[in-house]
């Protein structure tokens, strides 16, 4: 296929660009605003290959998104369909400043939308269980009611439902993959367990929230890569299909095996204030992804070996993070220097 990856540049995007290029032979041009999420770093073994371009650009620009759906050569033609990462994820910063996820999840969504409308592309649009809010009991399913508790999940739910109506207004060829808490190599550090990750590495405080026991459905980012492909190829457009991970684990037991695996002690978990409206537990049913023949590859407790030994092996890809505008943010969302 050809595709345009709007959000390639961030954590399951390159993932995910990874798999097509590498698994199908797909021809990828890549979208992306390079916010402080988005890192060239992300792609850079696949930059030099043939079949990937980078537009740099936002969604909500319809000029940037026009150019990414030019053909970018005579030997190659222009994308047939867009997959749609391109987000602010960090629920964190949805309540300290919401305004940069209303205008990329609501206008961004809209302009990718009019794009594919007027040259009748296929439209993947990448989504989040957080759409349902929290289940103390039981599991989502794609027909469970849209009950969002934070500015991101609020506006990534808008964009869902604006993704819907193009399908039912326009018959725009559109599906929904909706995920849930994914981890892996290329994630940043504000996230749970890159964080964690790293400052059992360097001997920081591990901040947890509120009693920790917050249950999180965990899936690698390579499975939810490929389960988005599935929706691709073979989802029936106006569905969504939900992606779940094979593990649950409650926020304190995923912290305290990352101390084992990173040889540090226990004595440098602290729990801290709890996070204001935080969902105590997600879980998806994956039943109907299963149908189009995914399925999960990586269960947690191998996934997250490999992913913290990806973190002790790579410090080229995390060191200017974590010396650059990474501390001021750490230490206003933790009131405390790293070290
Ligand atoms: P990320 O923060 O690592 O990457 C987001 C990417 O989008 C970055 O490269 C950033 O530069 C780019 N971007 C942001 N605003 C943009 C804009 N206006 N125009 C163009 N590019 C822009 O995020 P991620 O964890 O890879 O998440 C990707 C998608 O998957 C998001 O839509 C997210 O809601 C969804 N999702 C994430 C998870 C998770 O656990 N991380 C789970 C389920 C679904
Ligand atoms: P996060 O990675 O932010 O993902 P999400 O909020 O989208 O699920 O957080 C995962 C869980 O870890 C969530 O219950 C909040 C908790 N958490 C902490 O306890 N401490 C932290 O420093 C962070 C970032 C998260």
């Amino acid at each position: 296929m050809r595709l345009l990856v709007c959000g390639g540049a961030g954590f399951i995007g390159s993932h995910f660009t990874r798999v097509r290029m590498r698994e199908h032979g797909d021809e990828v041009t890549v979208l992306d605003k390079l916010t402080y999420a988005g890192r060239k770093e992300n792609f850079e073994d696949l930059a030099q290959e043939r079949g990937f371009r980078f537009v740099h650009g936002g969604i909500e620009d319809p000029e940037a998104v026009a150019r990414a759906l030019e053909a970018p050569g005579e030997e190659r033609s222009a994308p047939d369909a867009i997959v749609n990462f391109a987000a602010e994820t960090h629920v964190d910063r949805s309540i300290a400043e919401p305004d940069a996820f209303v205008r990329t999840h609501a206008l961004g969504t809209y302009v990718l939308l009019e794009a594919a409308r007027e040259r009748g592309l296929r439209y993947v649009q990448v989504s989040t269980d957080e759409v349902y809010g929290s289940i103390e009991v039981g599991t989502f399913t794609e027909s469970s009611p849209l009950r969002p508790s934070s500015p991101y999940s609020a506006t990534k739910t808008g964009a869902d439902l604006l993704v819907q109506s193009y399908f039912h207004t326009y018959g725009l060829q559109a599906s929904i993959c909706r995920g849930s808490n994914n981890y892996g190599p290329y994630q940043y550090p504000e996230k749970l367990i890159p964080l964690m990750v790293l400052n059992a590495l360097h001997g920081d405080a591990l901040p947890v929230y509120g009693d920790g026991r917050q249950v999180r459905n965990w899936i690698h980012a390579t499975d939810f890569a490929r389960a988005i492909g599935y929706v691709l190829e073979r989802g029936k457009p106006g569905e969504v299909y939900n992606a779940g991970g094979p593990d649950e684990l409650p926020n304190i037991d995923v912290v305290k095996r990352i101390l084992e695996l990173s040889g540090a002690d226990e004595s440098l978990i602290e729990y801290v204030d709890d996070r204001p409206g935080h969902d105590r537990r997600y879980s998806l049913s994956s039943a109907k992804v299963r149908a189009l023949g995914w399925e999960p590859r990586v269960r947690f407790a191998e996934g997250l070996e490999q992913t913290v030994s990806w973190y002790r092996e790579n410090t080229w890809w995390w060191e200017p993070i974590r010396s650059g505008d990474y501390r001021a943010y750490y230490e206003r969302q933790y009131g405390r220097a790293l070290s």
